[in-house]
């Protein structure tokens, strides 16, 4: 990955690297699984993905989204990954946490006390029942401060009880993806959130089917006709 090819002043720099990434895609033997890996570069604006072939099993998919900007860029990738999904028949749930009213984990050790998950009573009450269904989650976050937004990092944290070796009930969810884009040109600059997704996956045993970066986006509207949905699309139809 590198910022090499970016420019300060957008101009289009096609190196070597970027024909040949630009071209097409690269195929890679990892872990046993085939992996496509498509960095797409042929402007200020990069965009870097890839997925792991999907089971052909229908899905019961909920997608987070974590921007309280309805229609934002975040909405409007997770909206193209929606289309292909459900297009390839699976199930999907969008919970959107950027307009949900959802407190902190407080690490009271409360969880399933009450018999729910959590005993705080917000709107994480709507967000357990979906979670307890679904086979595959998919966060789609705008970059914060080179991390998740709070809006997301919130929902994972609340995930805490089914982590809990006590707990009464556990979500199905055997895989997931993540999906993100930010103002900043580099791919860089989602470094510290693809860390902590790929920990958090290991931890669970989640299988990673993909994930996609976009940068240069920054006011609403800046997704709209973006490259990157025709690839978030495939990624759901993918699924
Ligand atoms: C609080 C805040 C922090 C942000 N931090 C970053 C950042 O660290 N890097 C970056 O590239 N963009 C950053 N941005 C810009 C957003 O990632 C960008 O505008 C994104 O497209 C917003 O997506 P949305 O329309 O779905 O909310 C930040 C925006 C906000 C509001």
């Amino acid at each position: 990955m590198s910022d090499t090819n970016s420019s300060p002043n957008g101009k289009k720099i096609l190196s070597r690297r970027n024909l040949f990434f630009g071209a097409g895609a690269s195929l890679l033997a990892a872990a046993g699984h085939a992996l496509y890996r498509h960095v797409s570069s042929t402007s200020s604006v990069k965009v870097e993905s890839f997925s792991t072939p999907a089971s052909g099993k229908k899905k019961n998919i909920l997608v987070i989204t974590g921007s309280a900007r309805q229609g934002g860029n975040s909405d409007v990738l997770a909206e193209a990954f929606v289309k292909g999904a459900r297009e390839a028949g699976h199930d999907v749930n969008v919970f959107a946490a950027g307009r949900e009213r959802m407190s902190a984990c407080l690490h009271c050790e409360g969880c399933w006390s009450t018999g729910r998950p959590c005993v705080l009573e917000d709107n994480f009450e709507k967000l357990w029942p979906l979670l307890e269904k679904a086979d595959m989650l998919v966060f789609c976050s705008p970059l914060y401060w080179y991390n998740f937004s709070g809006h997301i990092k919130c929902v994972m944290d609340r995930l805490y009880p089914y982590s809990k070796k006590q707990k009464l009930r556990d979500m199905p969810v055997r895989e997931a993806m993540l999906l993100m884009c930010g103002e900043s040109l580099f791919l860089r600059s989602f470094a510290g959130p693809a860390e902590a997704y790929r920990q958090m996956l290991g931890f669970k045993g989640w299988k990673d089917r993909g994930r996609l970066f976009v940068t240069g986006v920054n006011d609403a509207g800046d997704m709209a006709e973006h490259k990157a949905l025709a690839t978030a699309e495939a990624m759901g139809k993918n699924a």
